[in-house]
């Protein structure tokens, strides 16, 4: 055998090892196997590596050739081995994914939660509309005196207007010197007697009015008060503040307006009406300018300040709003009902 023939001879026998050992990495089917089998396919005893002791017996003309053949088969084989390394490694990290996955699709049934019943929905997103126009939310008590919920109001005994009001009277005091009040105009009152002006405020709350139940009328409702006072609030400025809400609350496409009307606590007073996009009016509320005489008996001098008051019915709003055609179903407290809002 002469030396040229045993350096092909070690090439080739180096080829065949490192096809011998990619088919064994390539069969190893999980990181453990692959890792056992790497001192036969790349340690100091494995064949490929033996074969760097024979080099040196060949011809010296022939080693660098074949020393290179030698370490580019034994490269080969290490860059298959980390190739199959790193696959393996993935392969199982997916399958660890896959059997530690939670089916979240099916969650136990959850208790059922509660909401806010549909009118004092109503009431947050009235009280946050007027928030954002400046105004504060103010609270006043539900059994009220006769001043403050008349007297204080202009209303003087025995006038007419008051006839309108089918009052709740409490037995406590005076005869009809308490009662349950009938509008929320009494945190007016108030509101100007423990604050100084400039006073922006809404007051919501429930009034109680001796009424029969049917589909329009409860004896308990609820009403949200508006009151601004100032310097130089005039009458545009209530019309402003009634355009403001309409927009803000309803959306565009709705606006208001004012129709003369009368109420003792107001001069001059009106009722406001919201018009939607279809063209039609509603009928919202009451409004007008603080009546002179109201600012003074609450301790304010009607010659520097002057103010408007609105208010309306927030029942009624959310009847509209929600399309409710009878009062009673908000207090029958029925689930299937109240889910809807
Ligand atoms: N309190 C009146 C009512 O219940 C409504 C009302 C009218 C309130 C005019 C006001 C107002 O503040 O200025 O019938």
């Amino acid at each position: 055998m002469t030396a040229e023939e045993t350096a092909s001879a070690l090439v080739a026998e180096a080829r065949g090892l490192a096809t011998d050992a990619v088919a064994a990495l390539t069969a190893a089917d999980t990181v453990a196997e692959l890792t056992a089998a790497r001192p036969d396919l790349l340690g100091k005893g494995a064949p490929l590596t033996g074969l760097r002791r024979r080099v040196g017996s060949l011809a010296p003309e022939d080693r660098p050739a074949a020393g290179r053949a030698l370490s580019e088969a034994l490269a080969e084989v290490a860059a298959r081995y980390e190739a199959r390394l790193d696959e393996l490694r993935a392969a199982e990290r997916r399958r660890q994914l896959e059997a530690e996955r939670l089916d979240l699709t099916e969650l136990p049934e959850r208790p059922p939660v509660g909401r806010l019943h549909v009118i004092s929905q109503t009431q947050r997103r009235l009280e946050d509309v007027f928030c954002a126009m400046g105004y504060t939310v103010a609270e006043g008590p539900e059994i009220e005196t006769e001043w403050h919920n008349f007297g204080a109001l202009n209303f003087p005994p025995g006038h007419p207007a008051r006839d309108m009001y089918d009052t709740l009277y409490v037995d406590h005091g005076p005869p009809g010197s308490t009662l349950l009040r009938t509008h929320t105009s009494p945190v007016q009152v108030r509101v100007m007697q423990r604050q100084s002006p400039p006073l922006y405020v809404v007051a919501p709350g429930r009034c109680y009015r001796q009424d029969t139940a049917d589909a329009t009328h409860m004896p308990v409702f609820h009403q949200i008060e508006g009151l601004v006072v100032d310097e130089g609030i005039t009458l545009g400025d209530l019309a402003g503040a009634i355009e403001t809400f309409t927009t803000a609350y309803f959306g565009p496409g709705f606006t208001s307006r004012l129709r003369p009307s009368y109420f003792p606590f107001t001069e001059p007073s009106a009722e406001f009406d919201v018009q939607r996009p279809d063209g039609t009016w509603l009928e919202l509320g009451g409004s007008g300018m603080v009546h002179p005489s109201v600012l003074e008996v609450c301790g304010l001098d009607p010659e520097r300040w002057s103010g408007f008051a609105f208010g309306f019915g927030i029942d009624r709003l959310a009847m509209l709003r929600y399309s409710i055609d009878d009062l009673r179903d908000l207090w029958t407290n029925d689930s299937r009902f109240l889910e809807q809002f």
